[in-house]
């Protein structure tokens, strides 16, 4: 399983970088998409970015309850709803909180996968939300950064209470 870089740890820098464009998808990248997926599933996660496994590349996989495993490079998100809904998320880079973000209701991203085809996806749903929250981290983007202040500083002490800085 790959180690997972956690706000507070000695690597978290990563987590605010912006990833860097994939110039070849090679067989690291393969292998690398490949763990990223089973590491989800053994922690449970329904997406995961490559800064987050200390890779900073632009390559995100997801494996939302009810989809498939799915992995994206380069990725572009070229259209977002105007509607926006509320759902409860978490990050495997920030363990132990939740919070309700508002995001856009659909999406259309287009990527490579991971055989190097191009690819276009029209999301809702969960599907739509992962994929936000993960095109985020490739910013340098964390959901906890789209709470109000007075909420992140409170989820922000019950994090550094659980896990310890
Ligand atoms: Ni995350």
């Amino acid at each position: 399983m790959l180690d997972v870089v956690t706000i507070g740890s000695t690597n978290e820098d990563i987590l605010r970088k912006q990833a860097i464009t994939i110039a070849n998808i090679d067989e690291h990248i393969v292998r690398l998409s490949e763990a990223m997926l089973d590491s989800l599933e053994i922690q449970k996660g329904i997406g995961l970015a490559g800064p987050q496994v200390n890779e900073q590349i632009r390559l995100f996989v997801t494996n939302p309850p009810g989809d498939k495993r799915r992995v994206f490079i380069n990725p572009e998100i070229i259209m977002t709803s105007n509607e926006v809904v509320p759902y409860e998320e978490g990050c495997l880079s920030v363990p132990g909180v939740w919070a309700d973000i508002l995001r856009p209701s659909e999406i259309t991203i287009q990527a490579w996968d991971e055989n190097g085809k191009p690819f276009t996806l029209d999301a809702d749903g969960i599907l739509a939300r992962v994929i936000q929250h993960e095109y985020d981290h490739l910013r340098g983007r964390l959901f906890i950064d789209k709470v109000n202040e007075k909420k992140r500083e409170r989820m922000m002490k019950s994090y550094y209470r659980k896990n310890g800085r």
